[in-house]
């Protein structure tokens, strides 16, 4: 691609959800870009030991925790299997939902999907997965918004990085997965074995060494699952 279609095609890209310039410029000058260690290819916008996250969520109530700002176990397997196997979404279109930094994201446009839409919750997450994308040189959409309620989206895989980890939610997400299924979409969920994981839906497809930041295992030597949602 050359020079000025990757500029185009990121403009386009930056349009889909607004990003105020002062969370931009929060990102970029207190979470550093750093490689992820089992997924190396990519670099990420890191919580580190000047970020301050405290002071954050003491200065704005919307900064909430900053799942975005770390490394999950579900995330981290879910990105490394889409790597490693990229027939999974090449050539197609696909949904990253609960998208944090844009791990899966971006893993999935590196493998060559043809449309990548991330979708999150949270408006910091939104303006890291964009600027994560950017600093991996690849296109991610982005959308603000809880879609667990709705009916299937337009797309042929959905990929959930690390999503089970509260009940409700869990139920909420189980429920929107399976209308996903029904409607013929394909779905991968990346998952570190937390409590709530509807392991009755799941086959497991494979298993990656990583860290995960909410079992505190962050050396990397975890096992993280892969499972096809059916
Ligand atoms: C544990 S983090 C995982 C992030 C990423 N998928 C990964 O594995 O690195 C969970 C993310 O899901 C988001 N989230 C929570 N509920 C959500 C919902 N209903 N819809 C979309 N995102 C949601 C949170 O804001 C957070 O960014």
């Amino acid at each position: 691609m050359t020079k000025a279609k990757k500029r185009h095609r990121r403009r386009r890209a930056d349009i889909d959800t607004p990003t105020p310039p002062d969370i931009v410029q929060l990102i970029q000058s207190r979470f550093p870009l750093a490689p992820v260690r089992s997924v190396p290819e990519i670099r990420l916008h890191r919580a580190g030991p000047n970020s301050g996250l405290s002071r954050l969520a003491d200065a704005d109530a919307s900064f909430g925790i900053p799942y975005w700002a770390h490394s999950w176990g579900g995330g981290l397997a879910l990105a490394r299997h889409v790597l490693d196997h990229p027939e999974a979404v090449a050539g197609k279109r696909v949904l990253d939902l609960g998208a944090g930094s844009g791990l899966v994201a971006i893993a999935a446009a590196m493998a060559g999907a043809r449309d990548v839409i991330a979708a999150d919750v949270d408006h910091y997450a939104v303006v890291a997965t964009q600027l994560n994308a950017r600093a991996n040189s690849v296109v991610v959409s982005t959308v603000l918004g809880d879609l667990t309620g709705g009916a299937a989206p337009d797309v042929n895989v959905v990929l959930v990085g690390d999503l089970f980890y509260e009940a409700e939610l869990a139920r909420r997400v189980t429920g929107f997965l399976e209308r996903c299924v029904a409607g013929g979409v394909r779905v991968l969920v990346g998952d570190p074995r937390r409590a709530f994981l509807p392991v009755q839906r799941l086959v497991l497809l494979a298993e990656y060494p990583g860290g995960d930041f909410g079992s505190g295992a962050a050396s990397g030597t975890q096992m993280n699952a892969v499972y096809a949602f059916g």
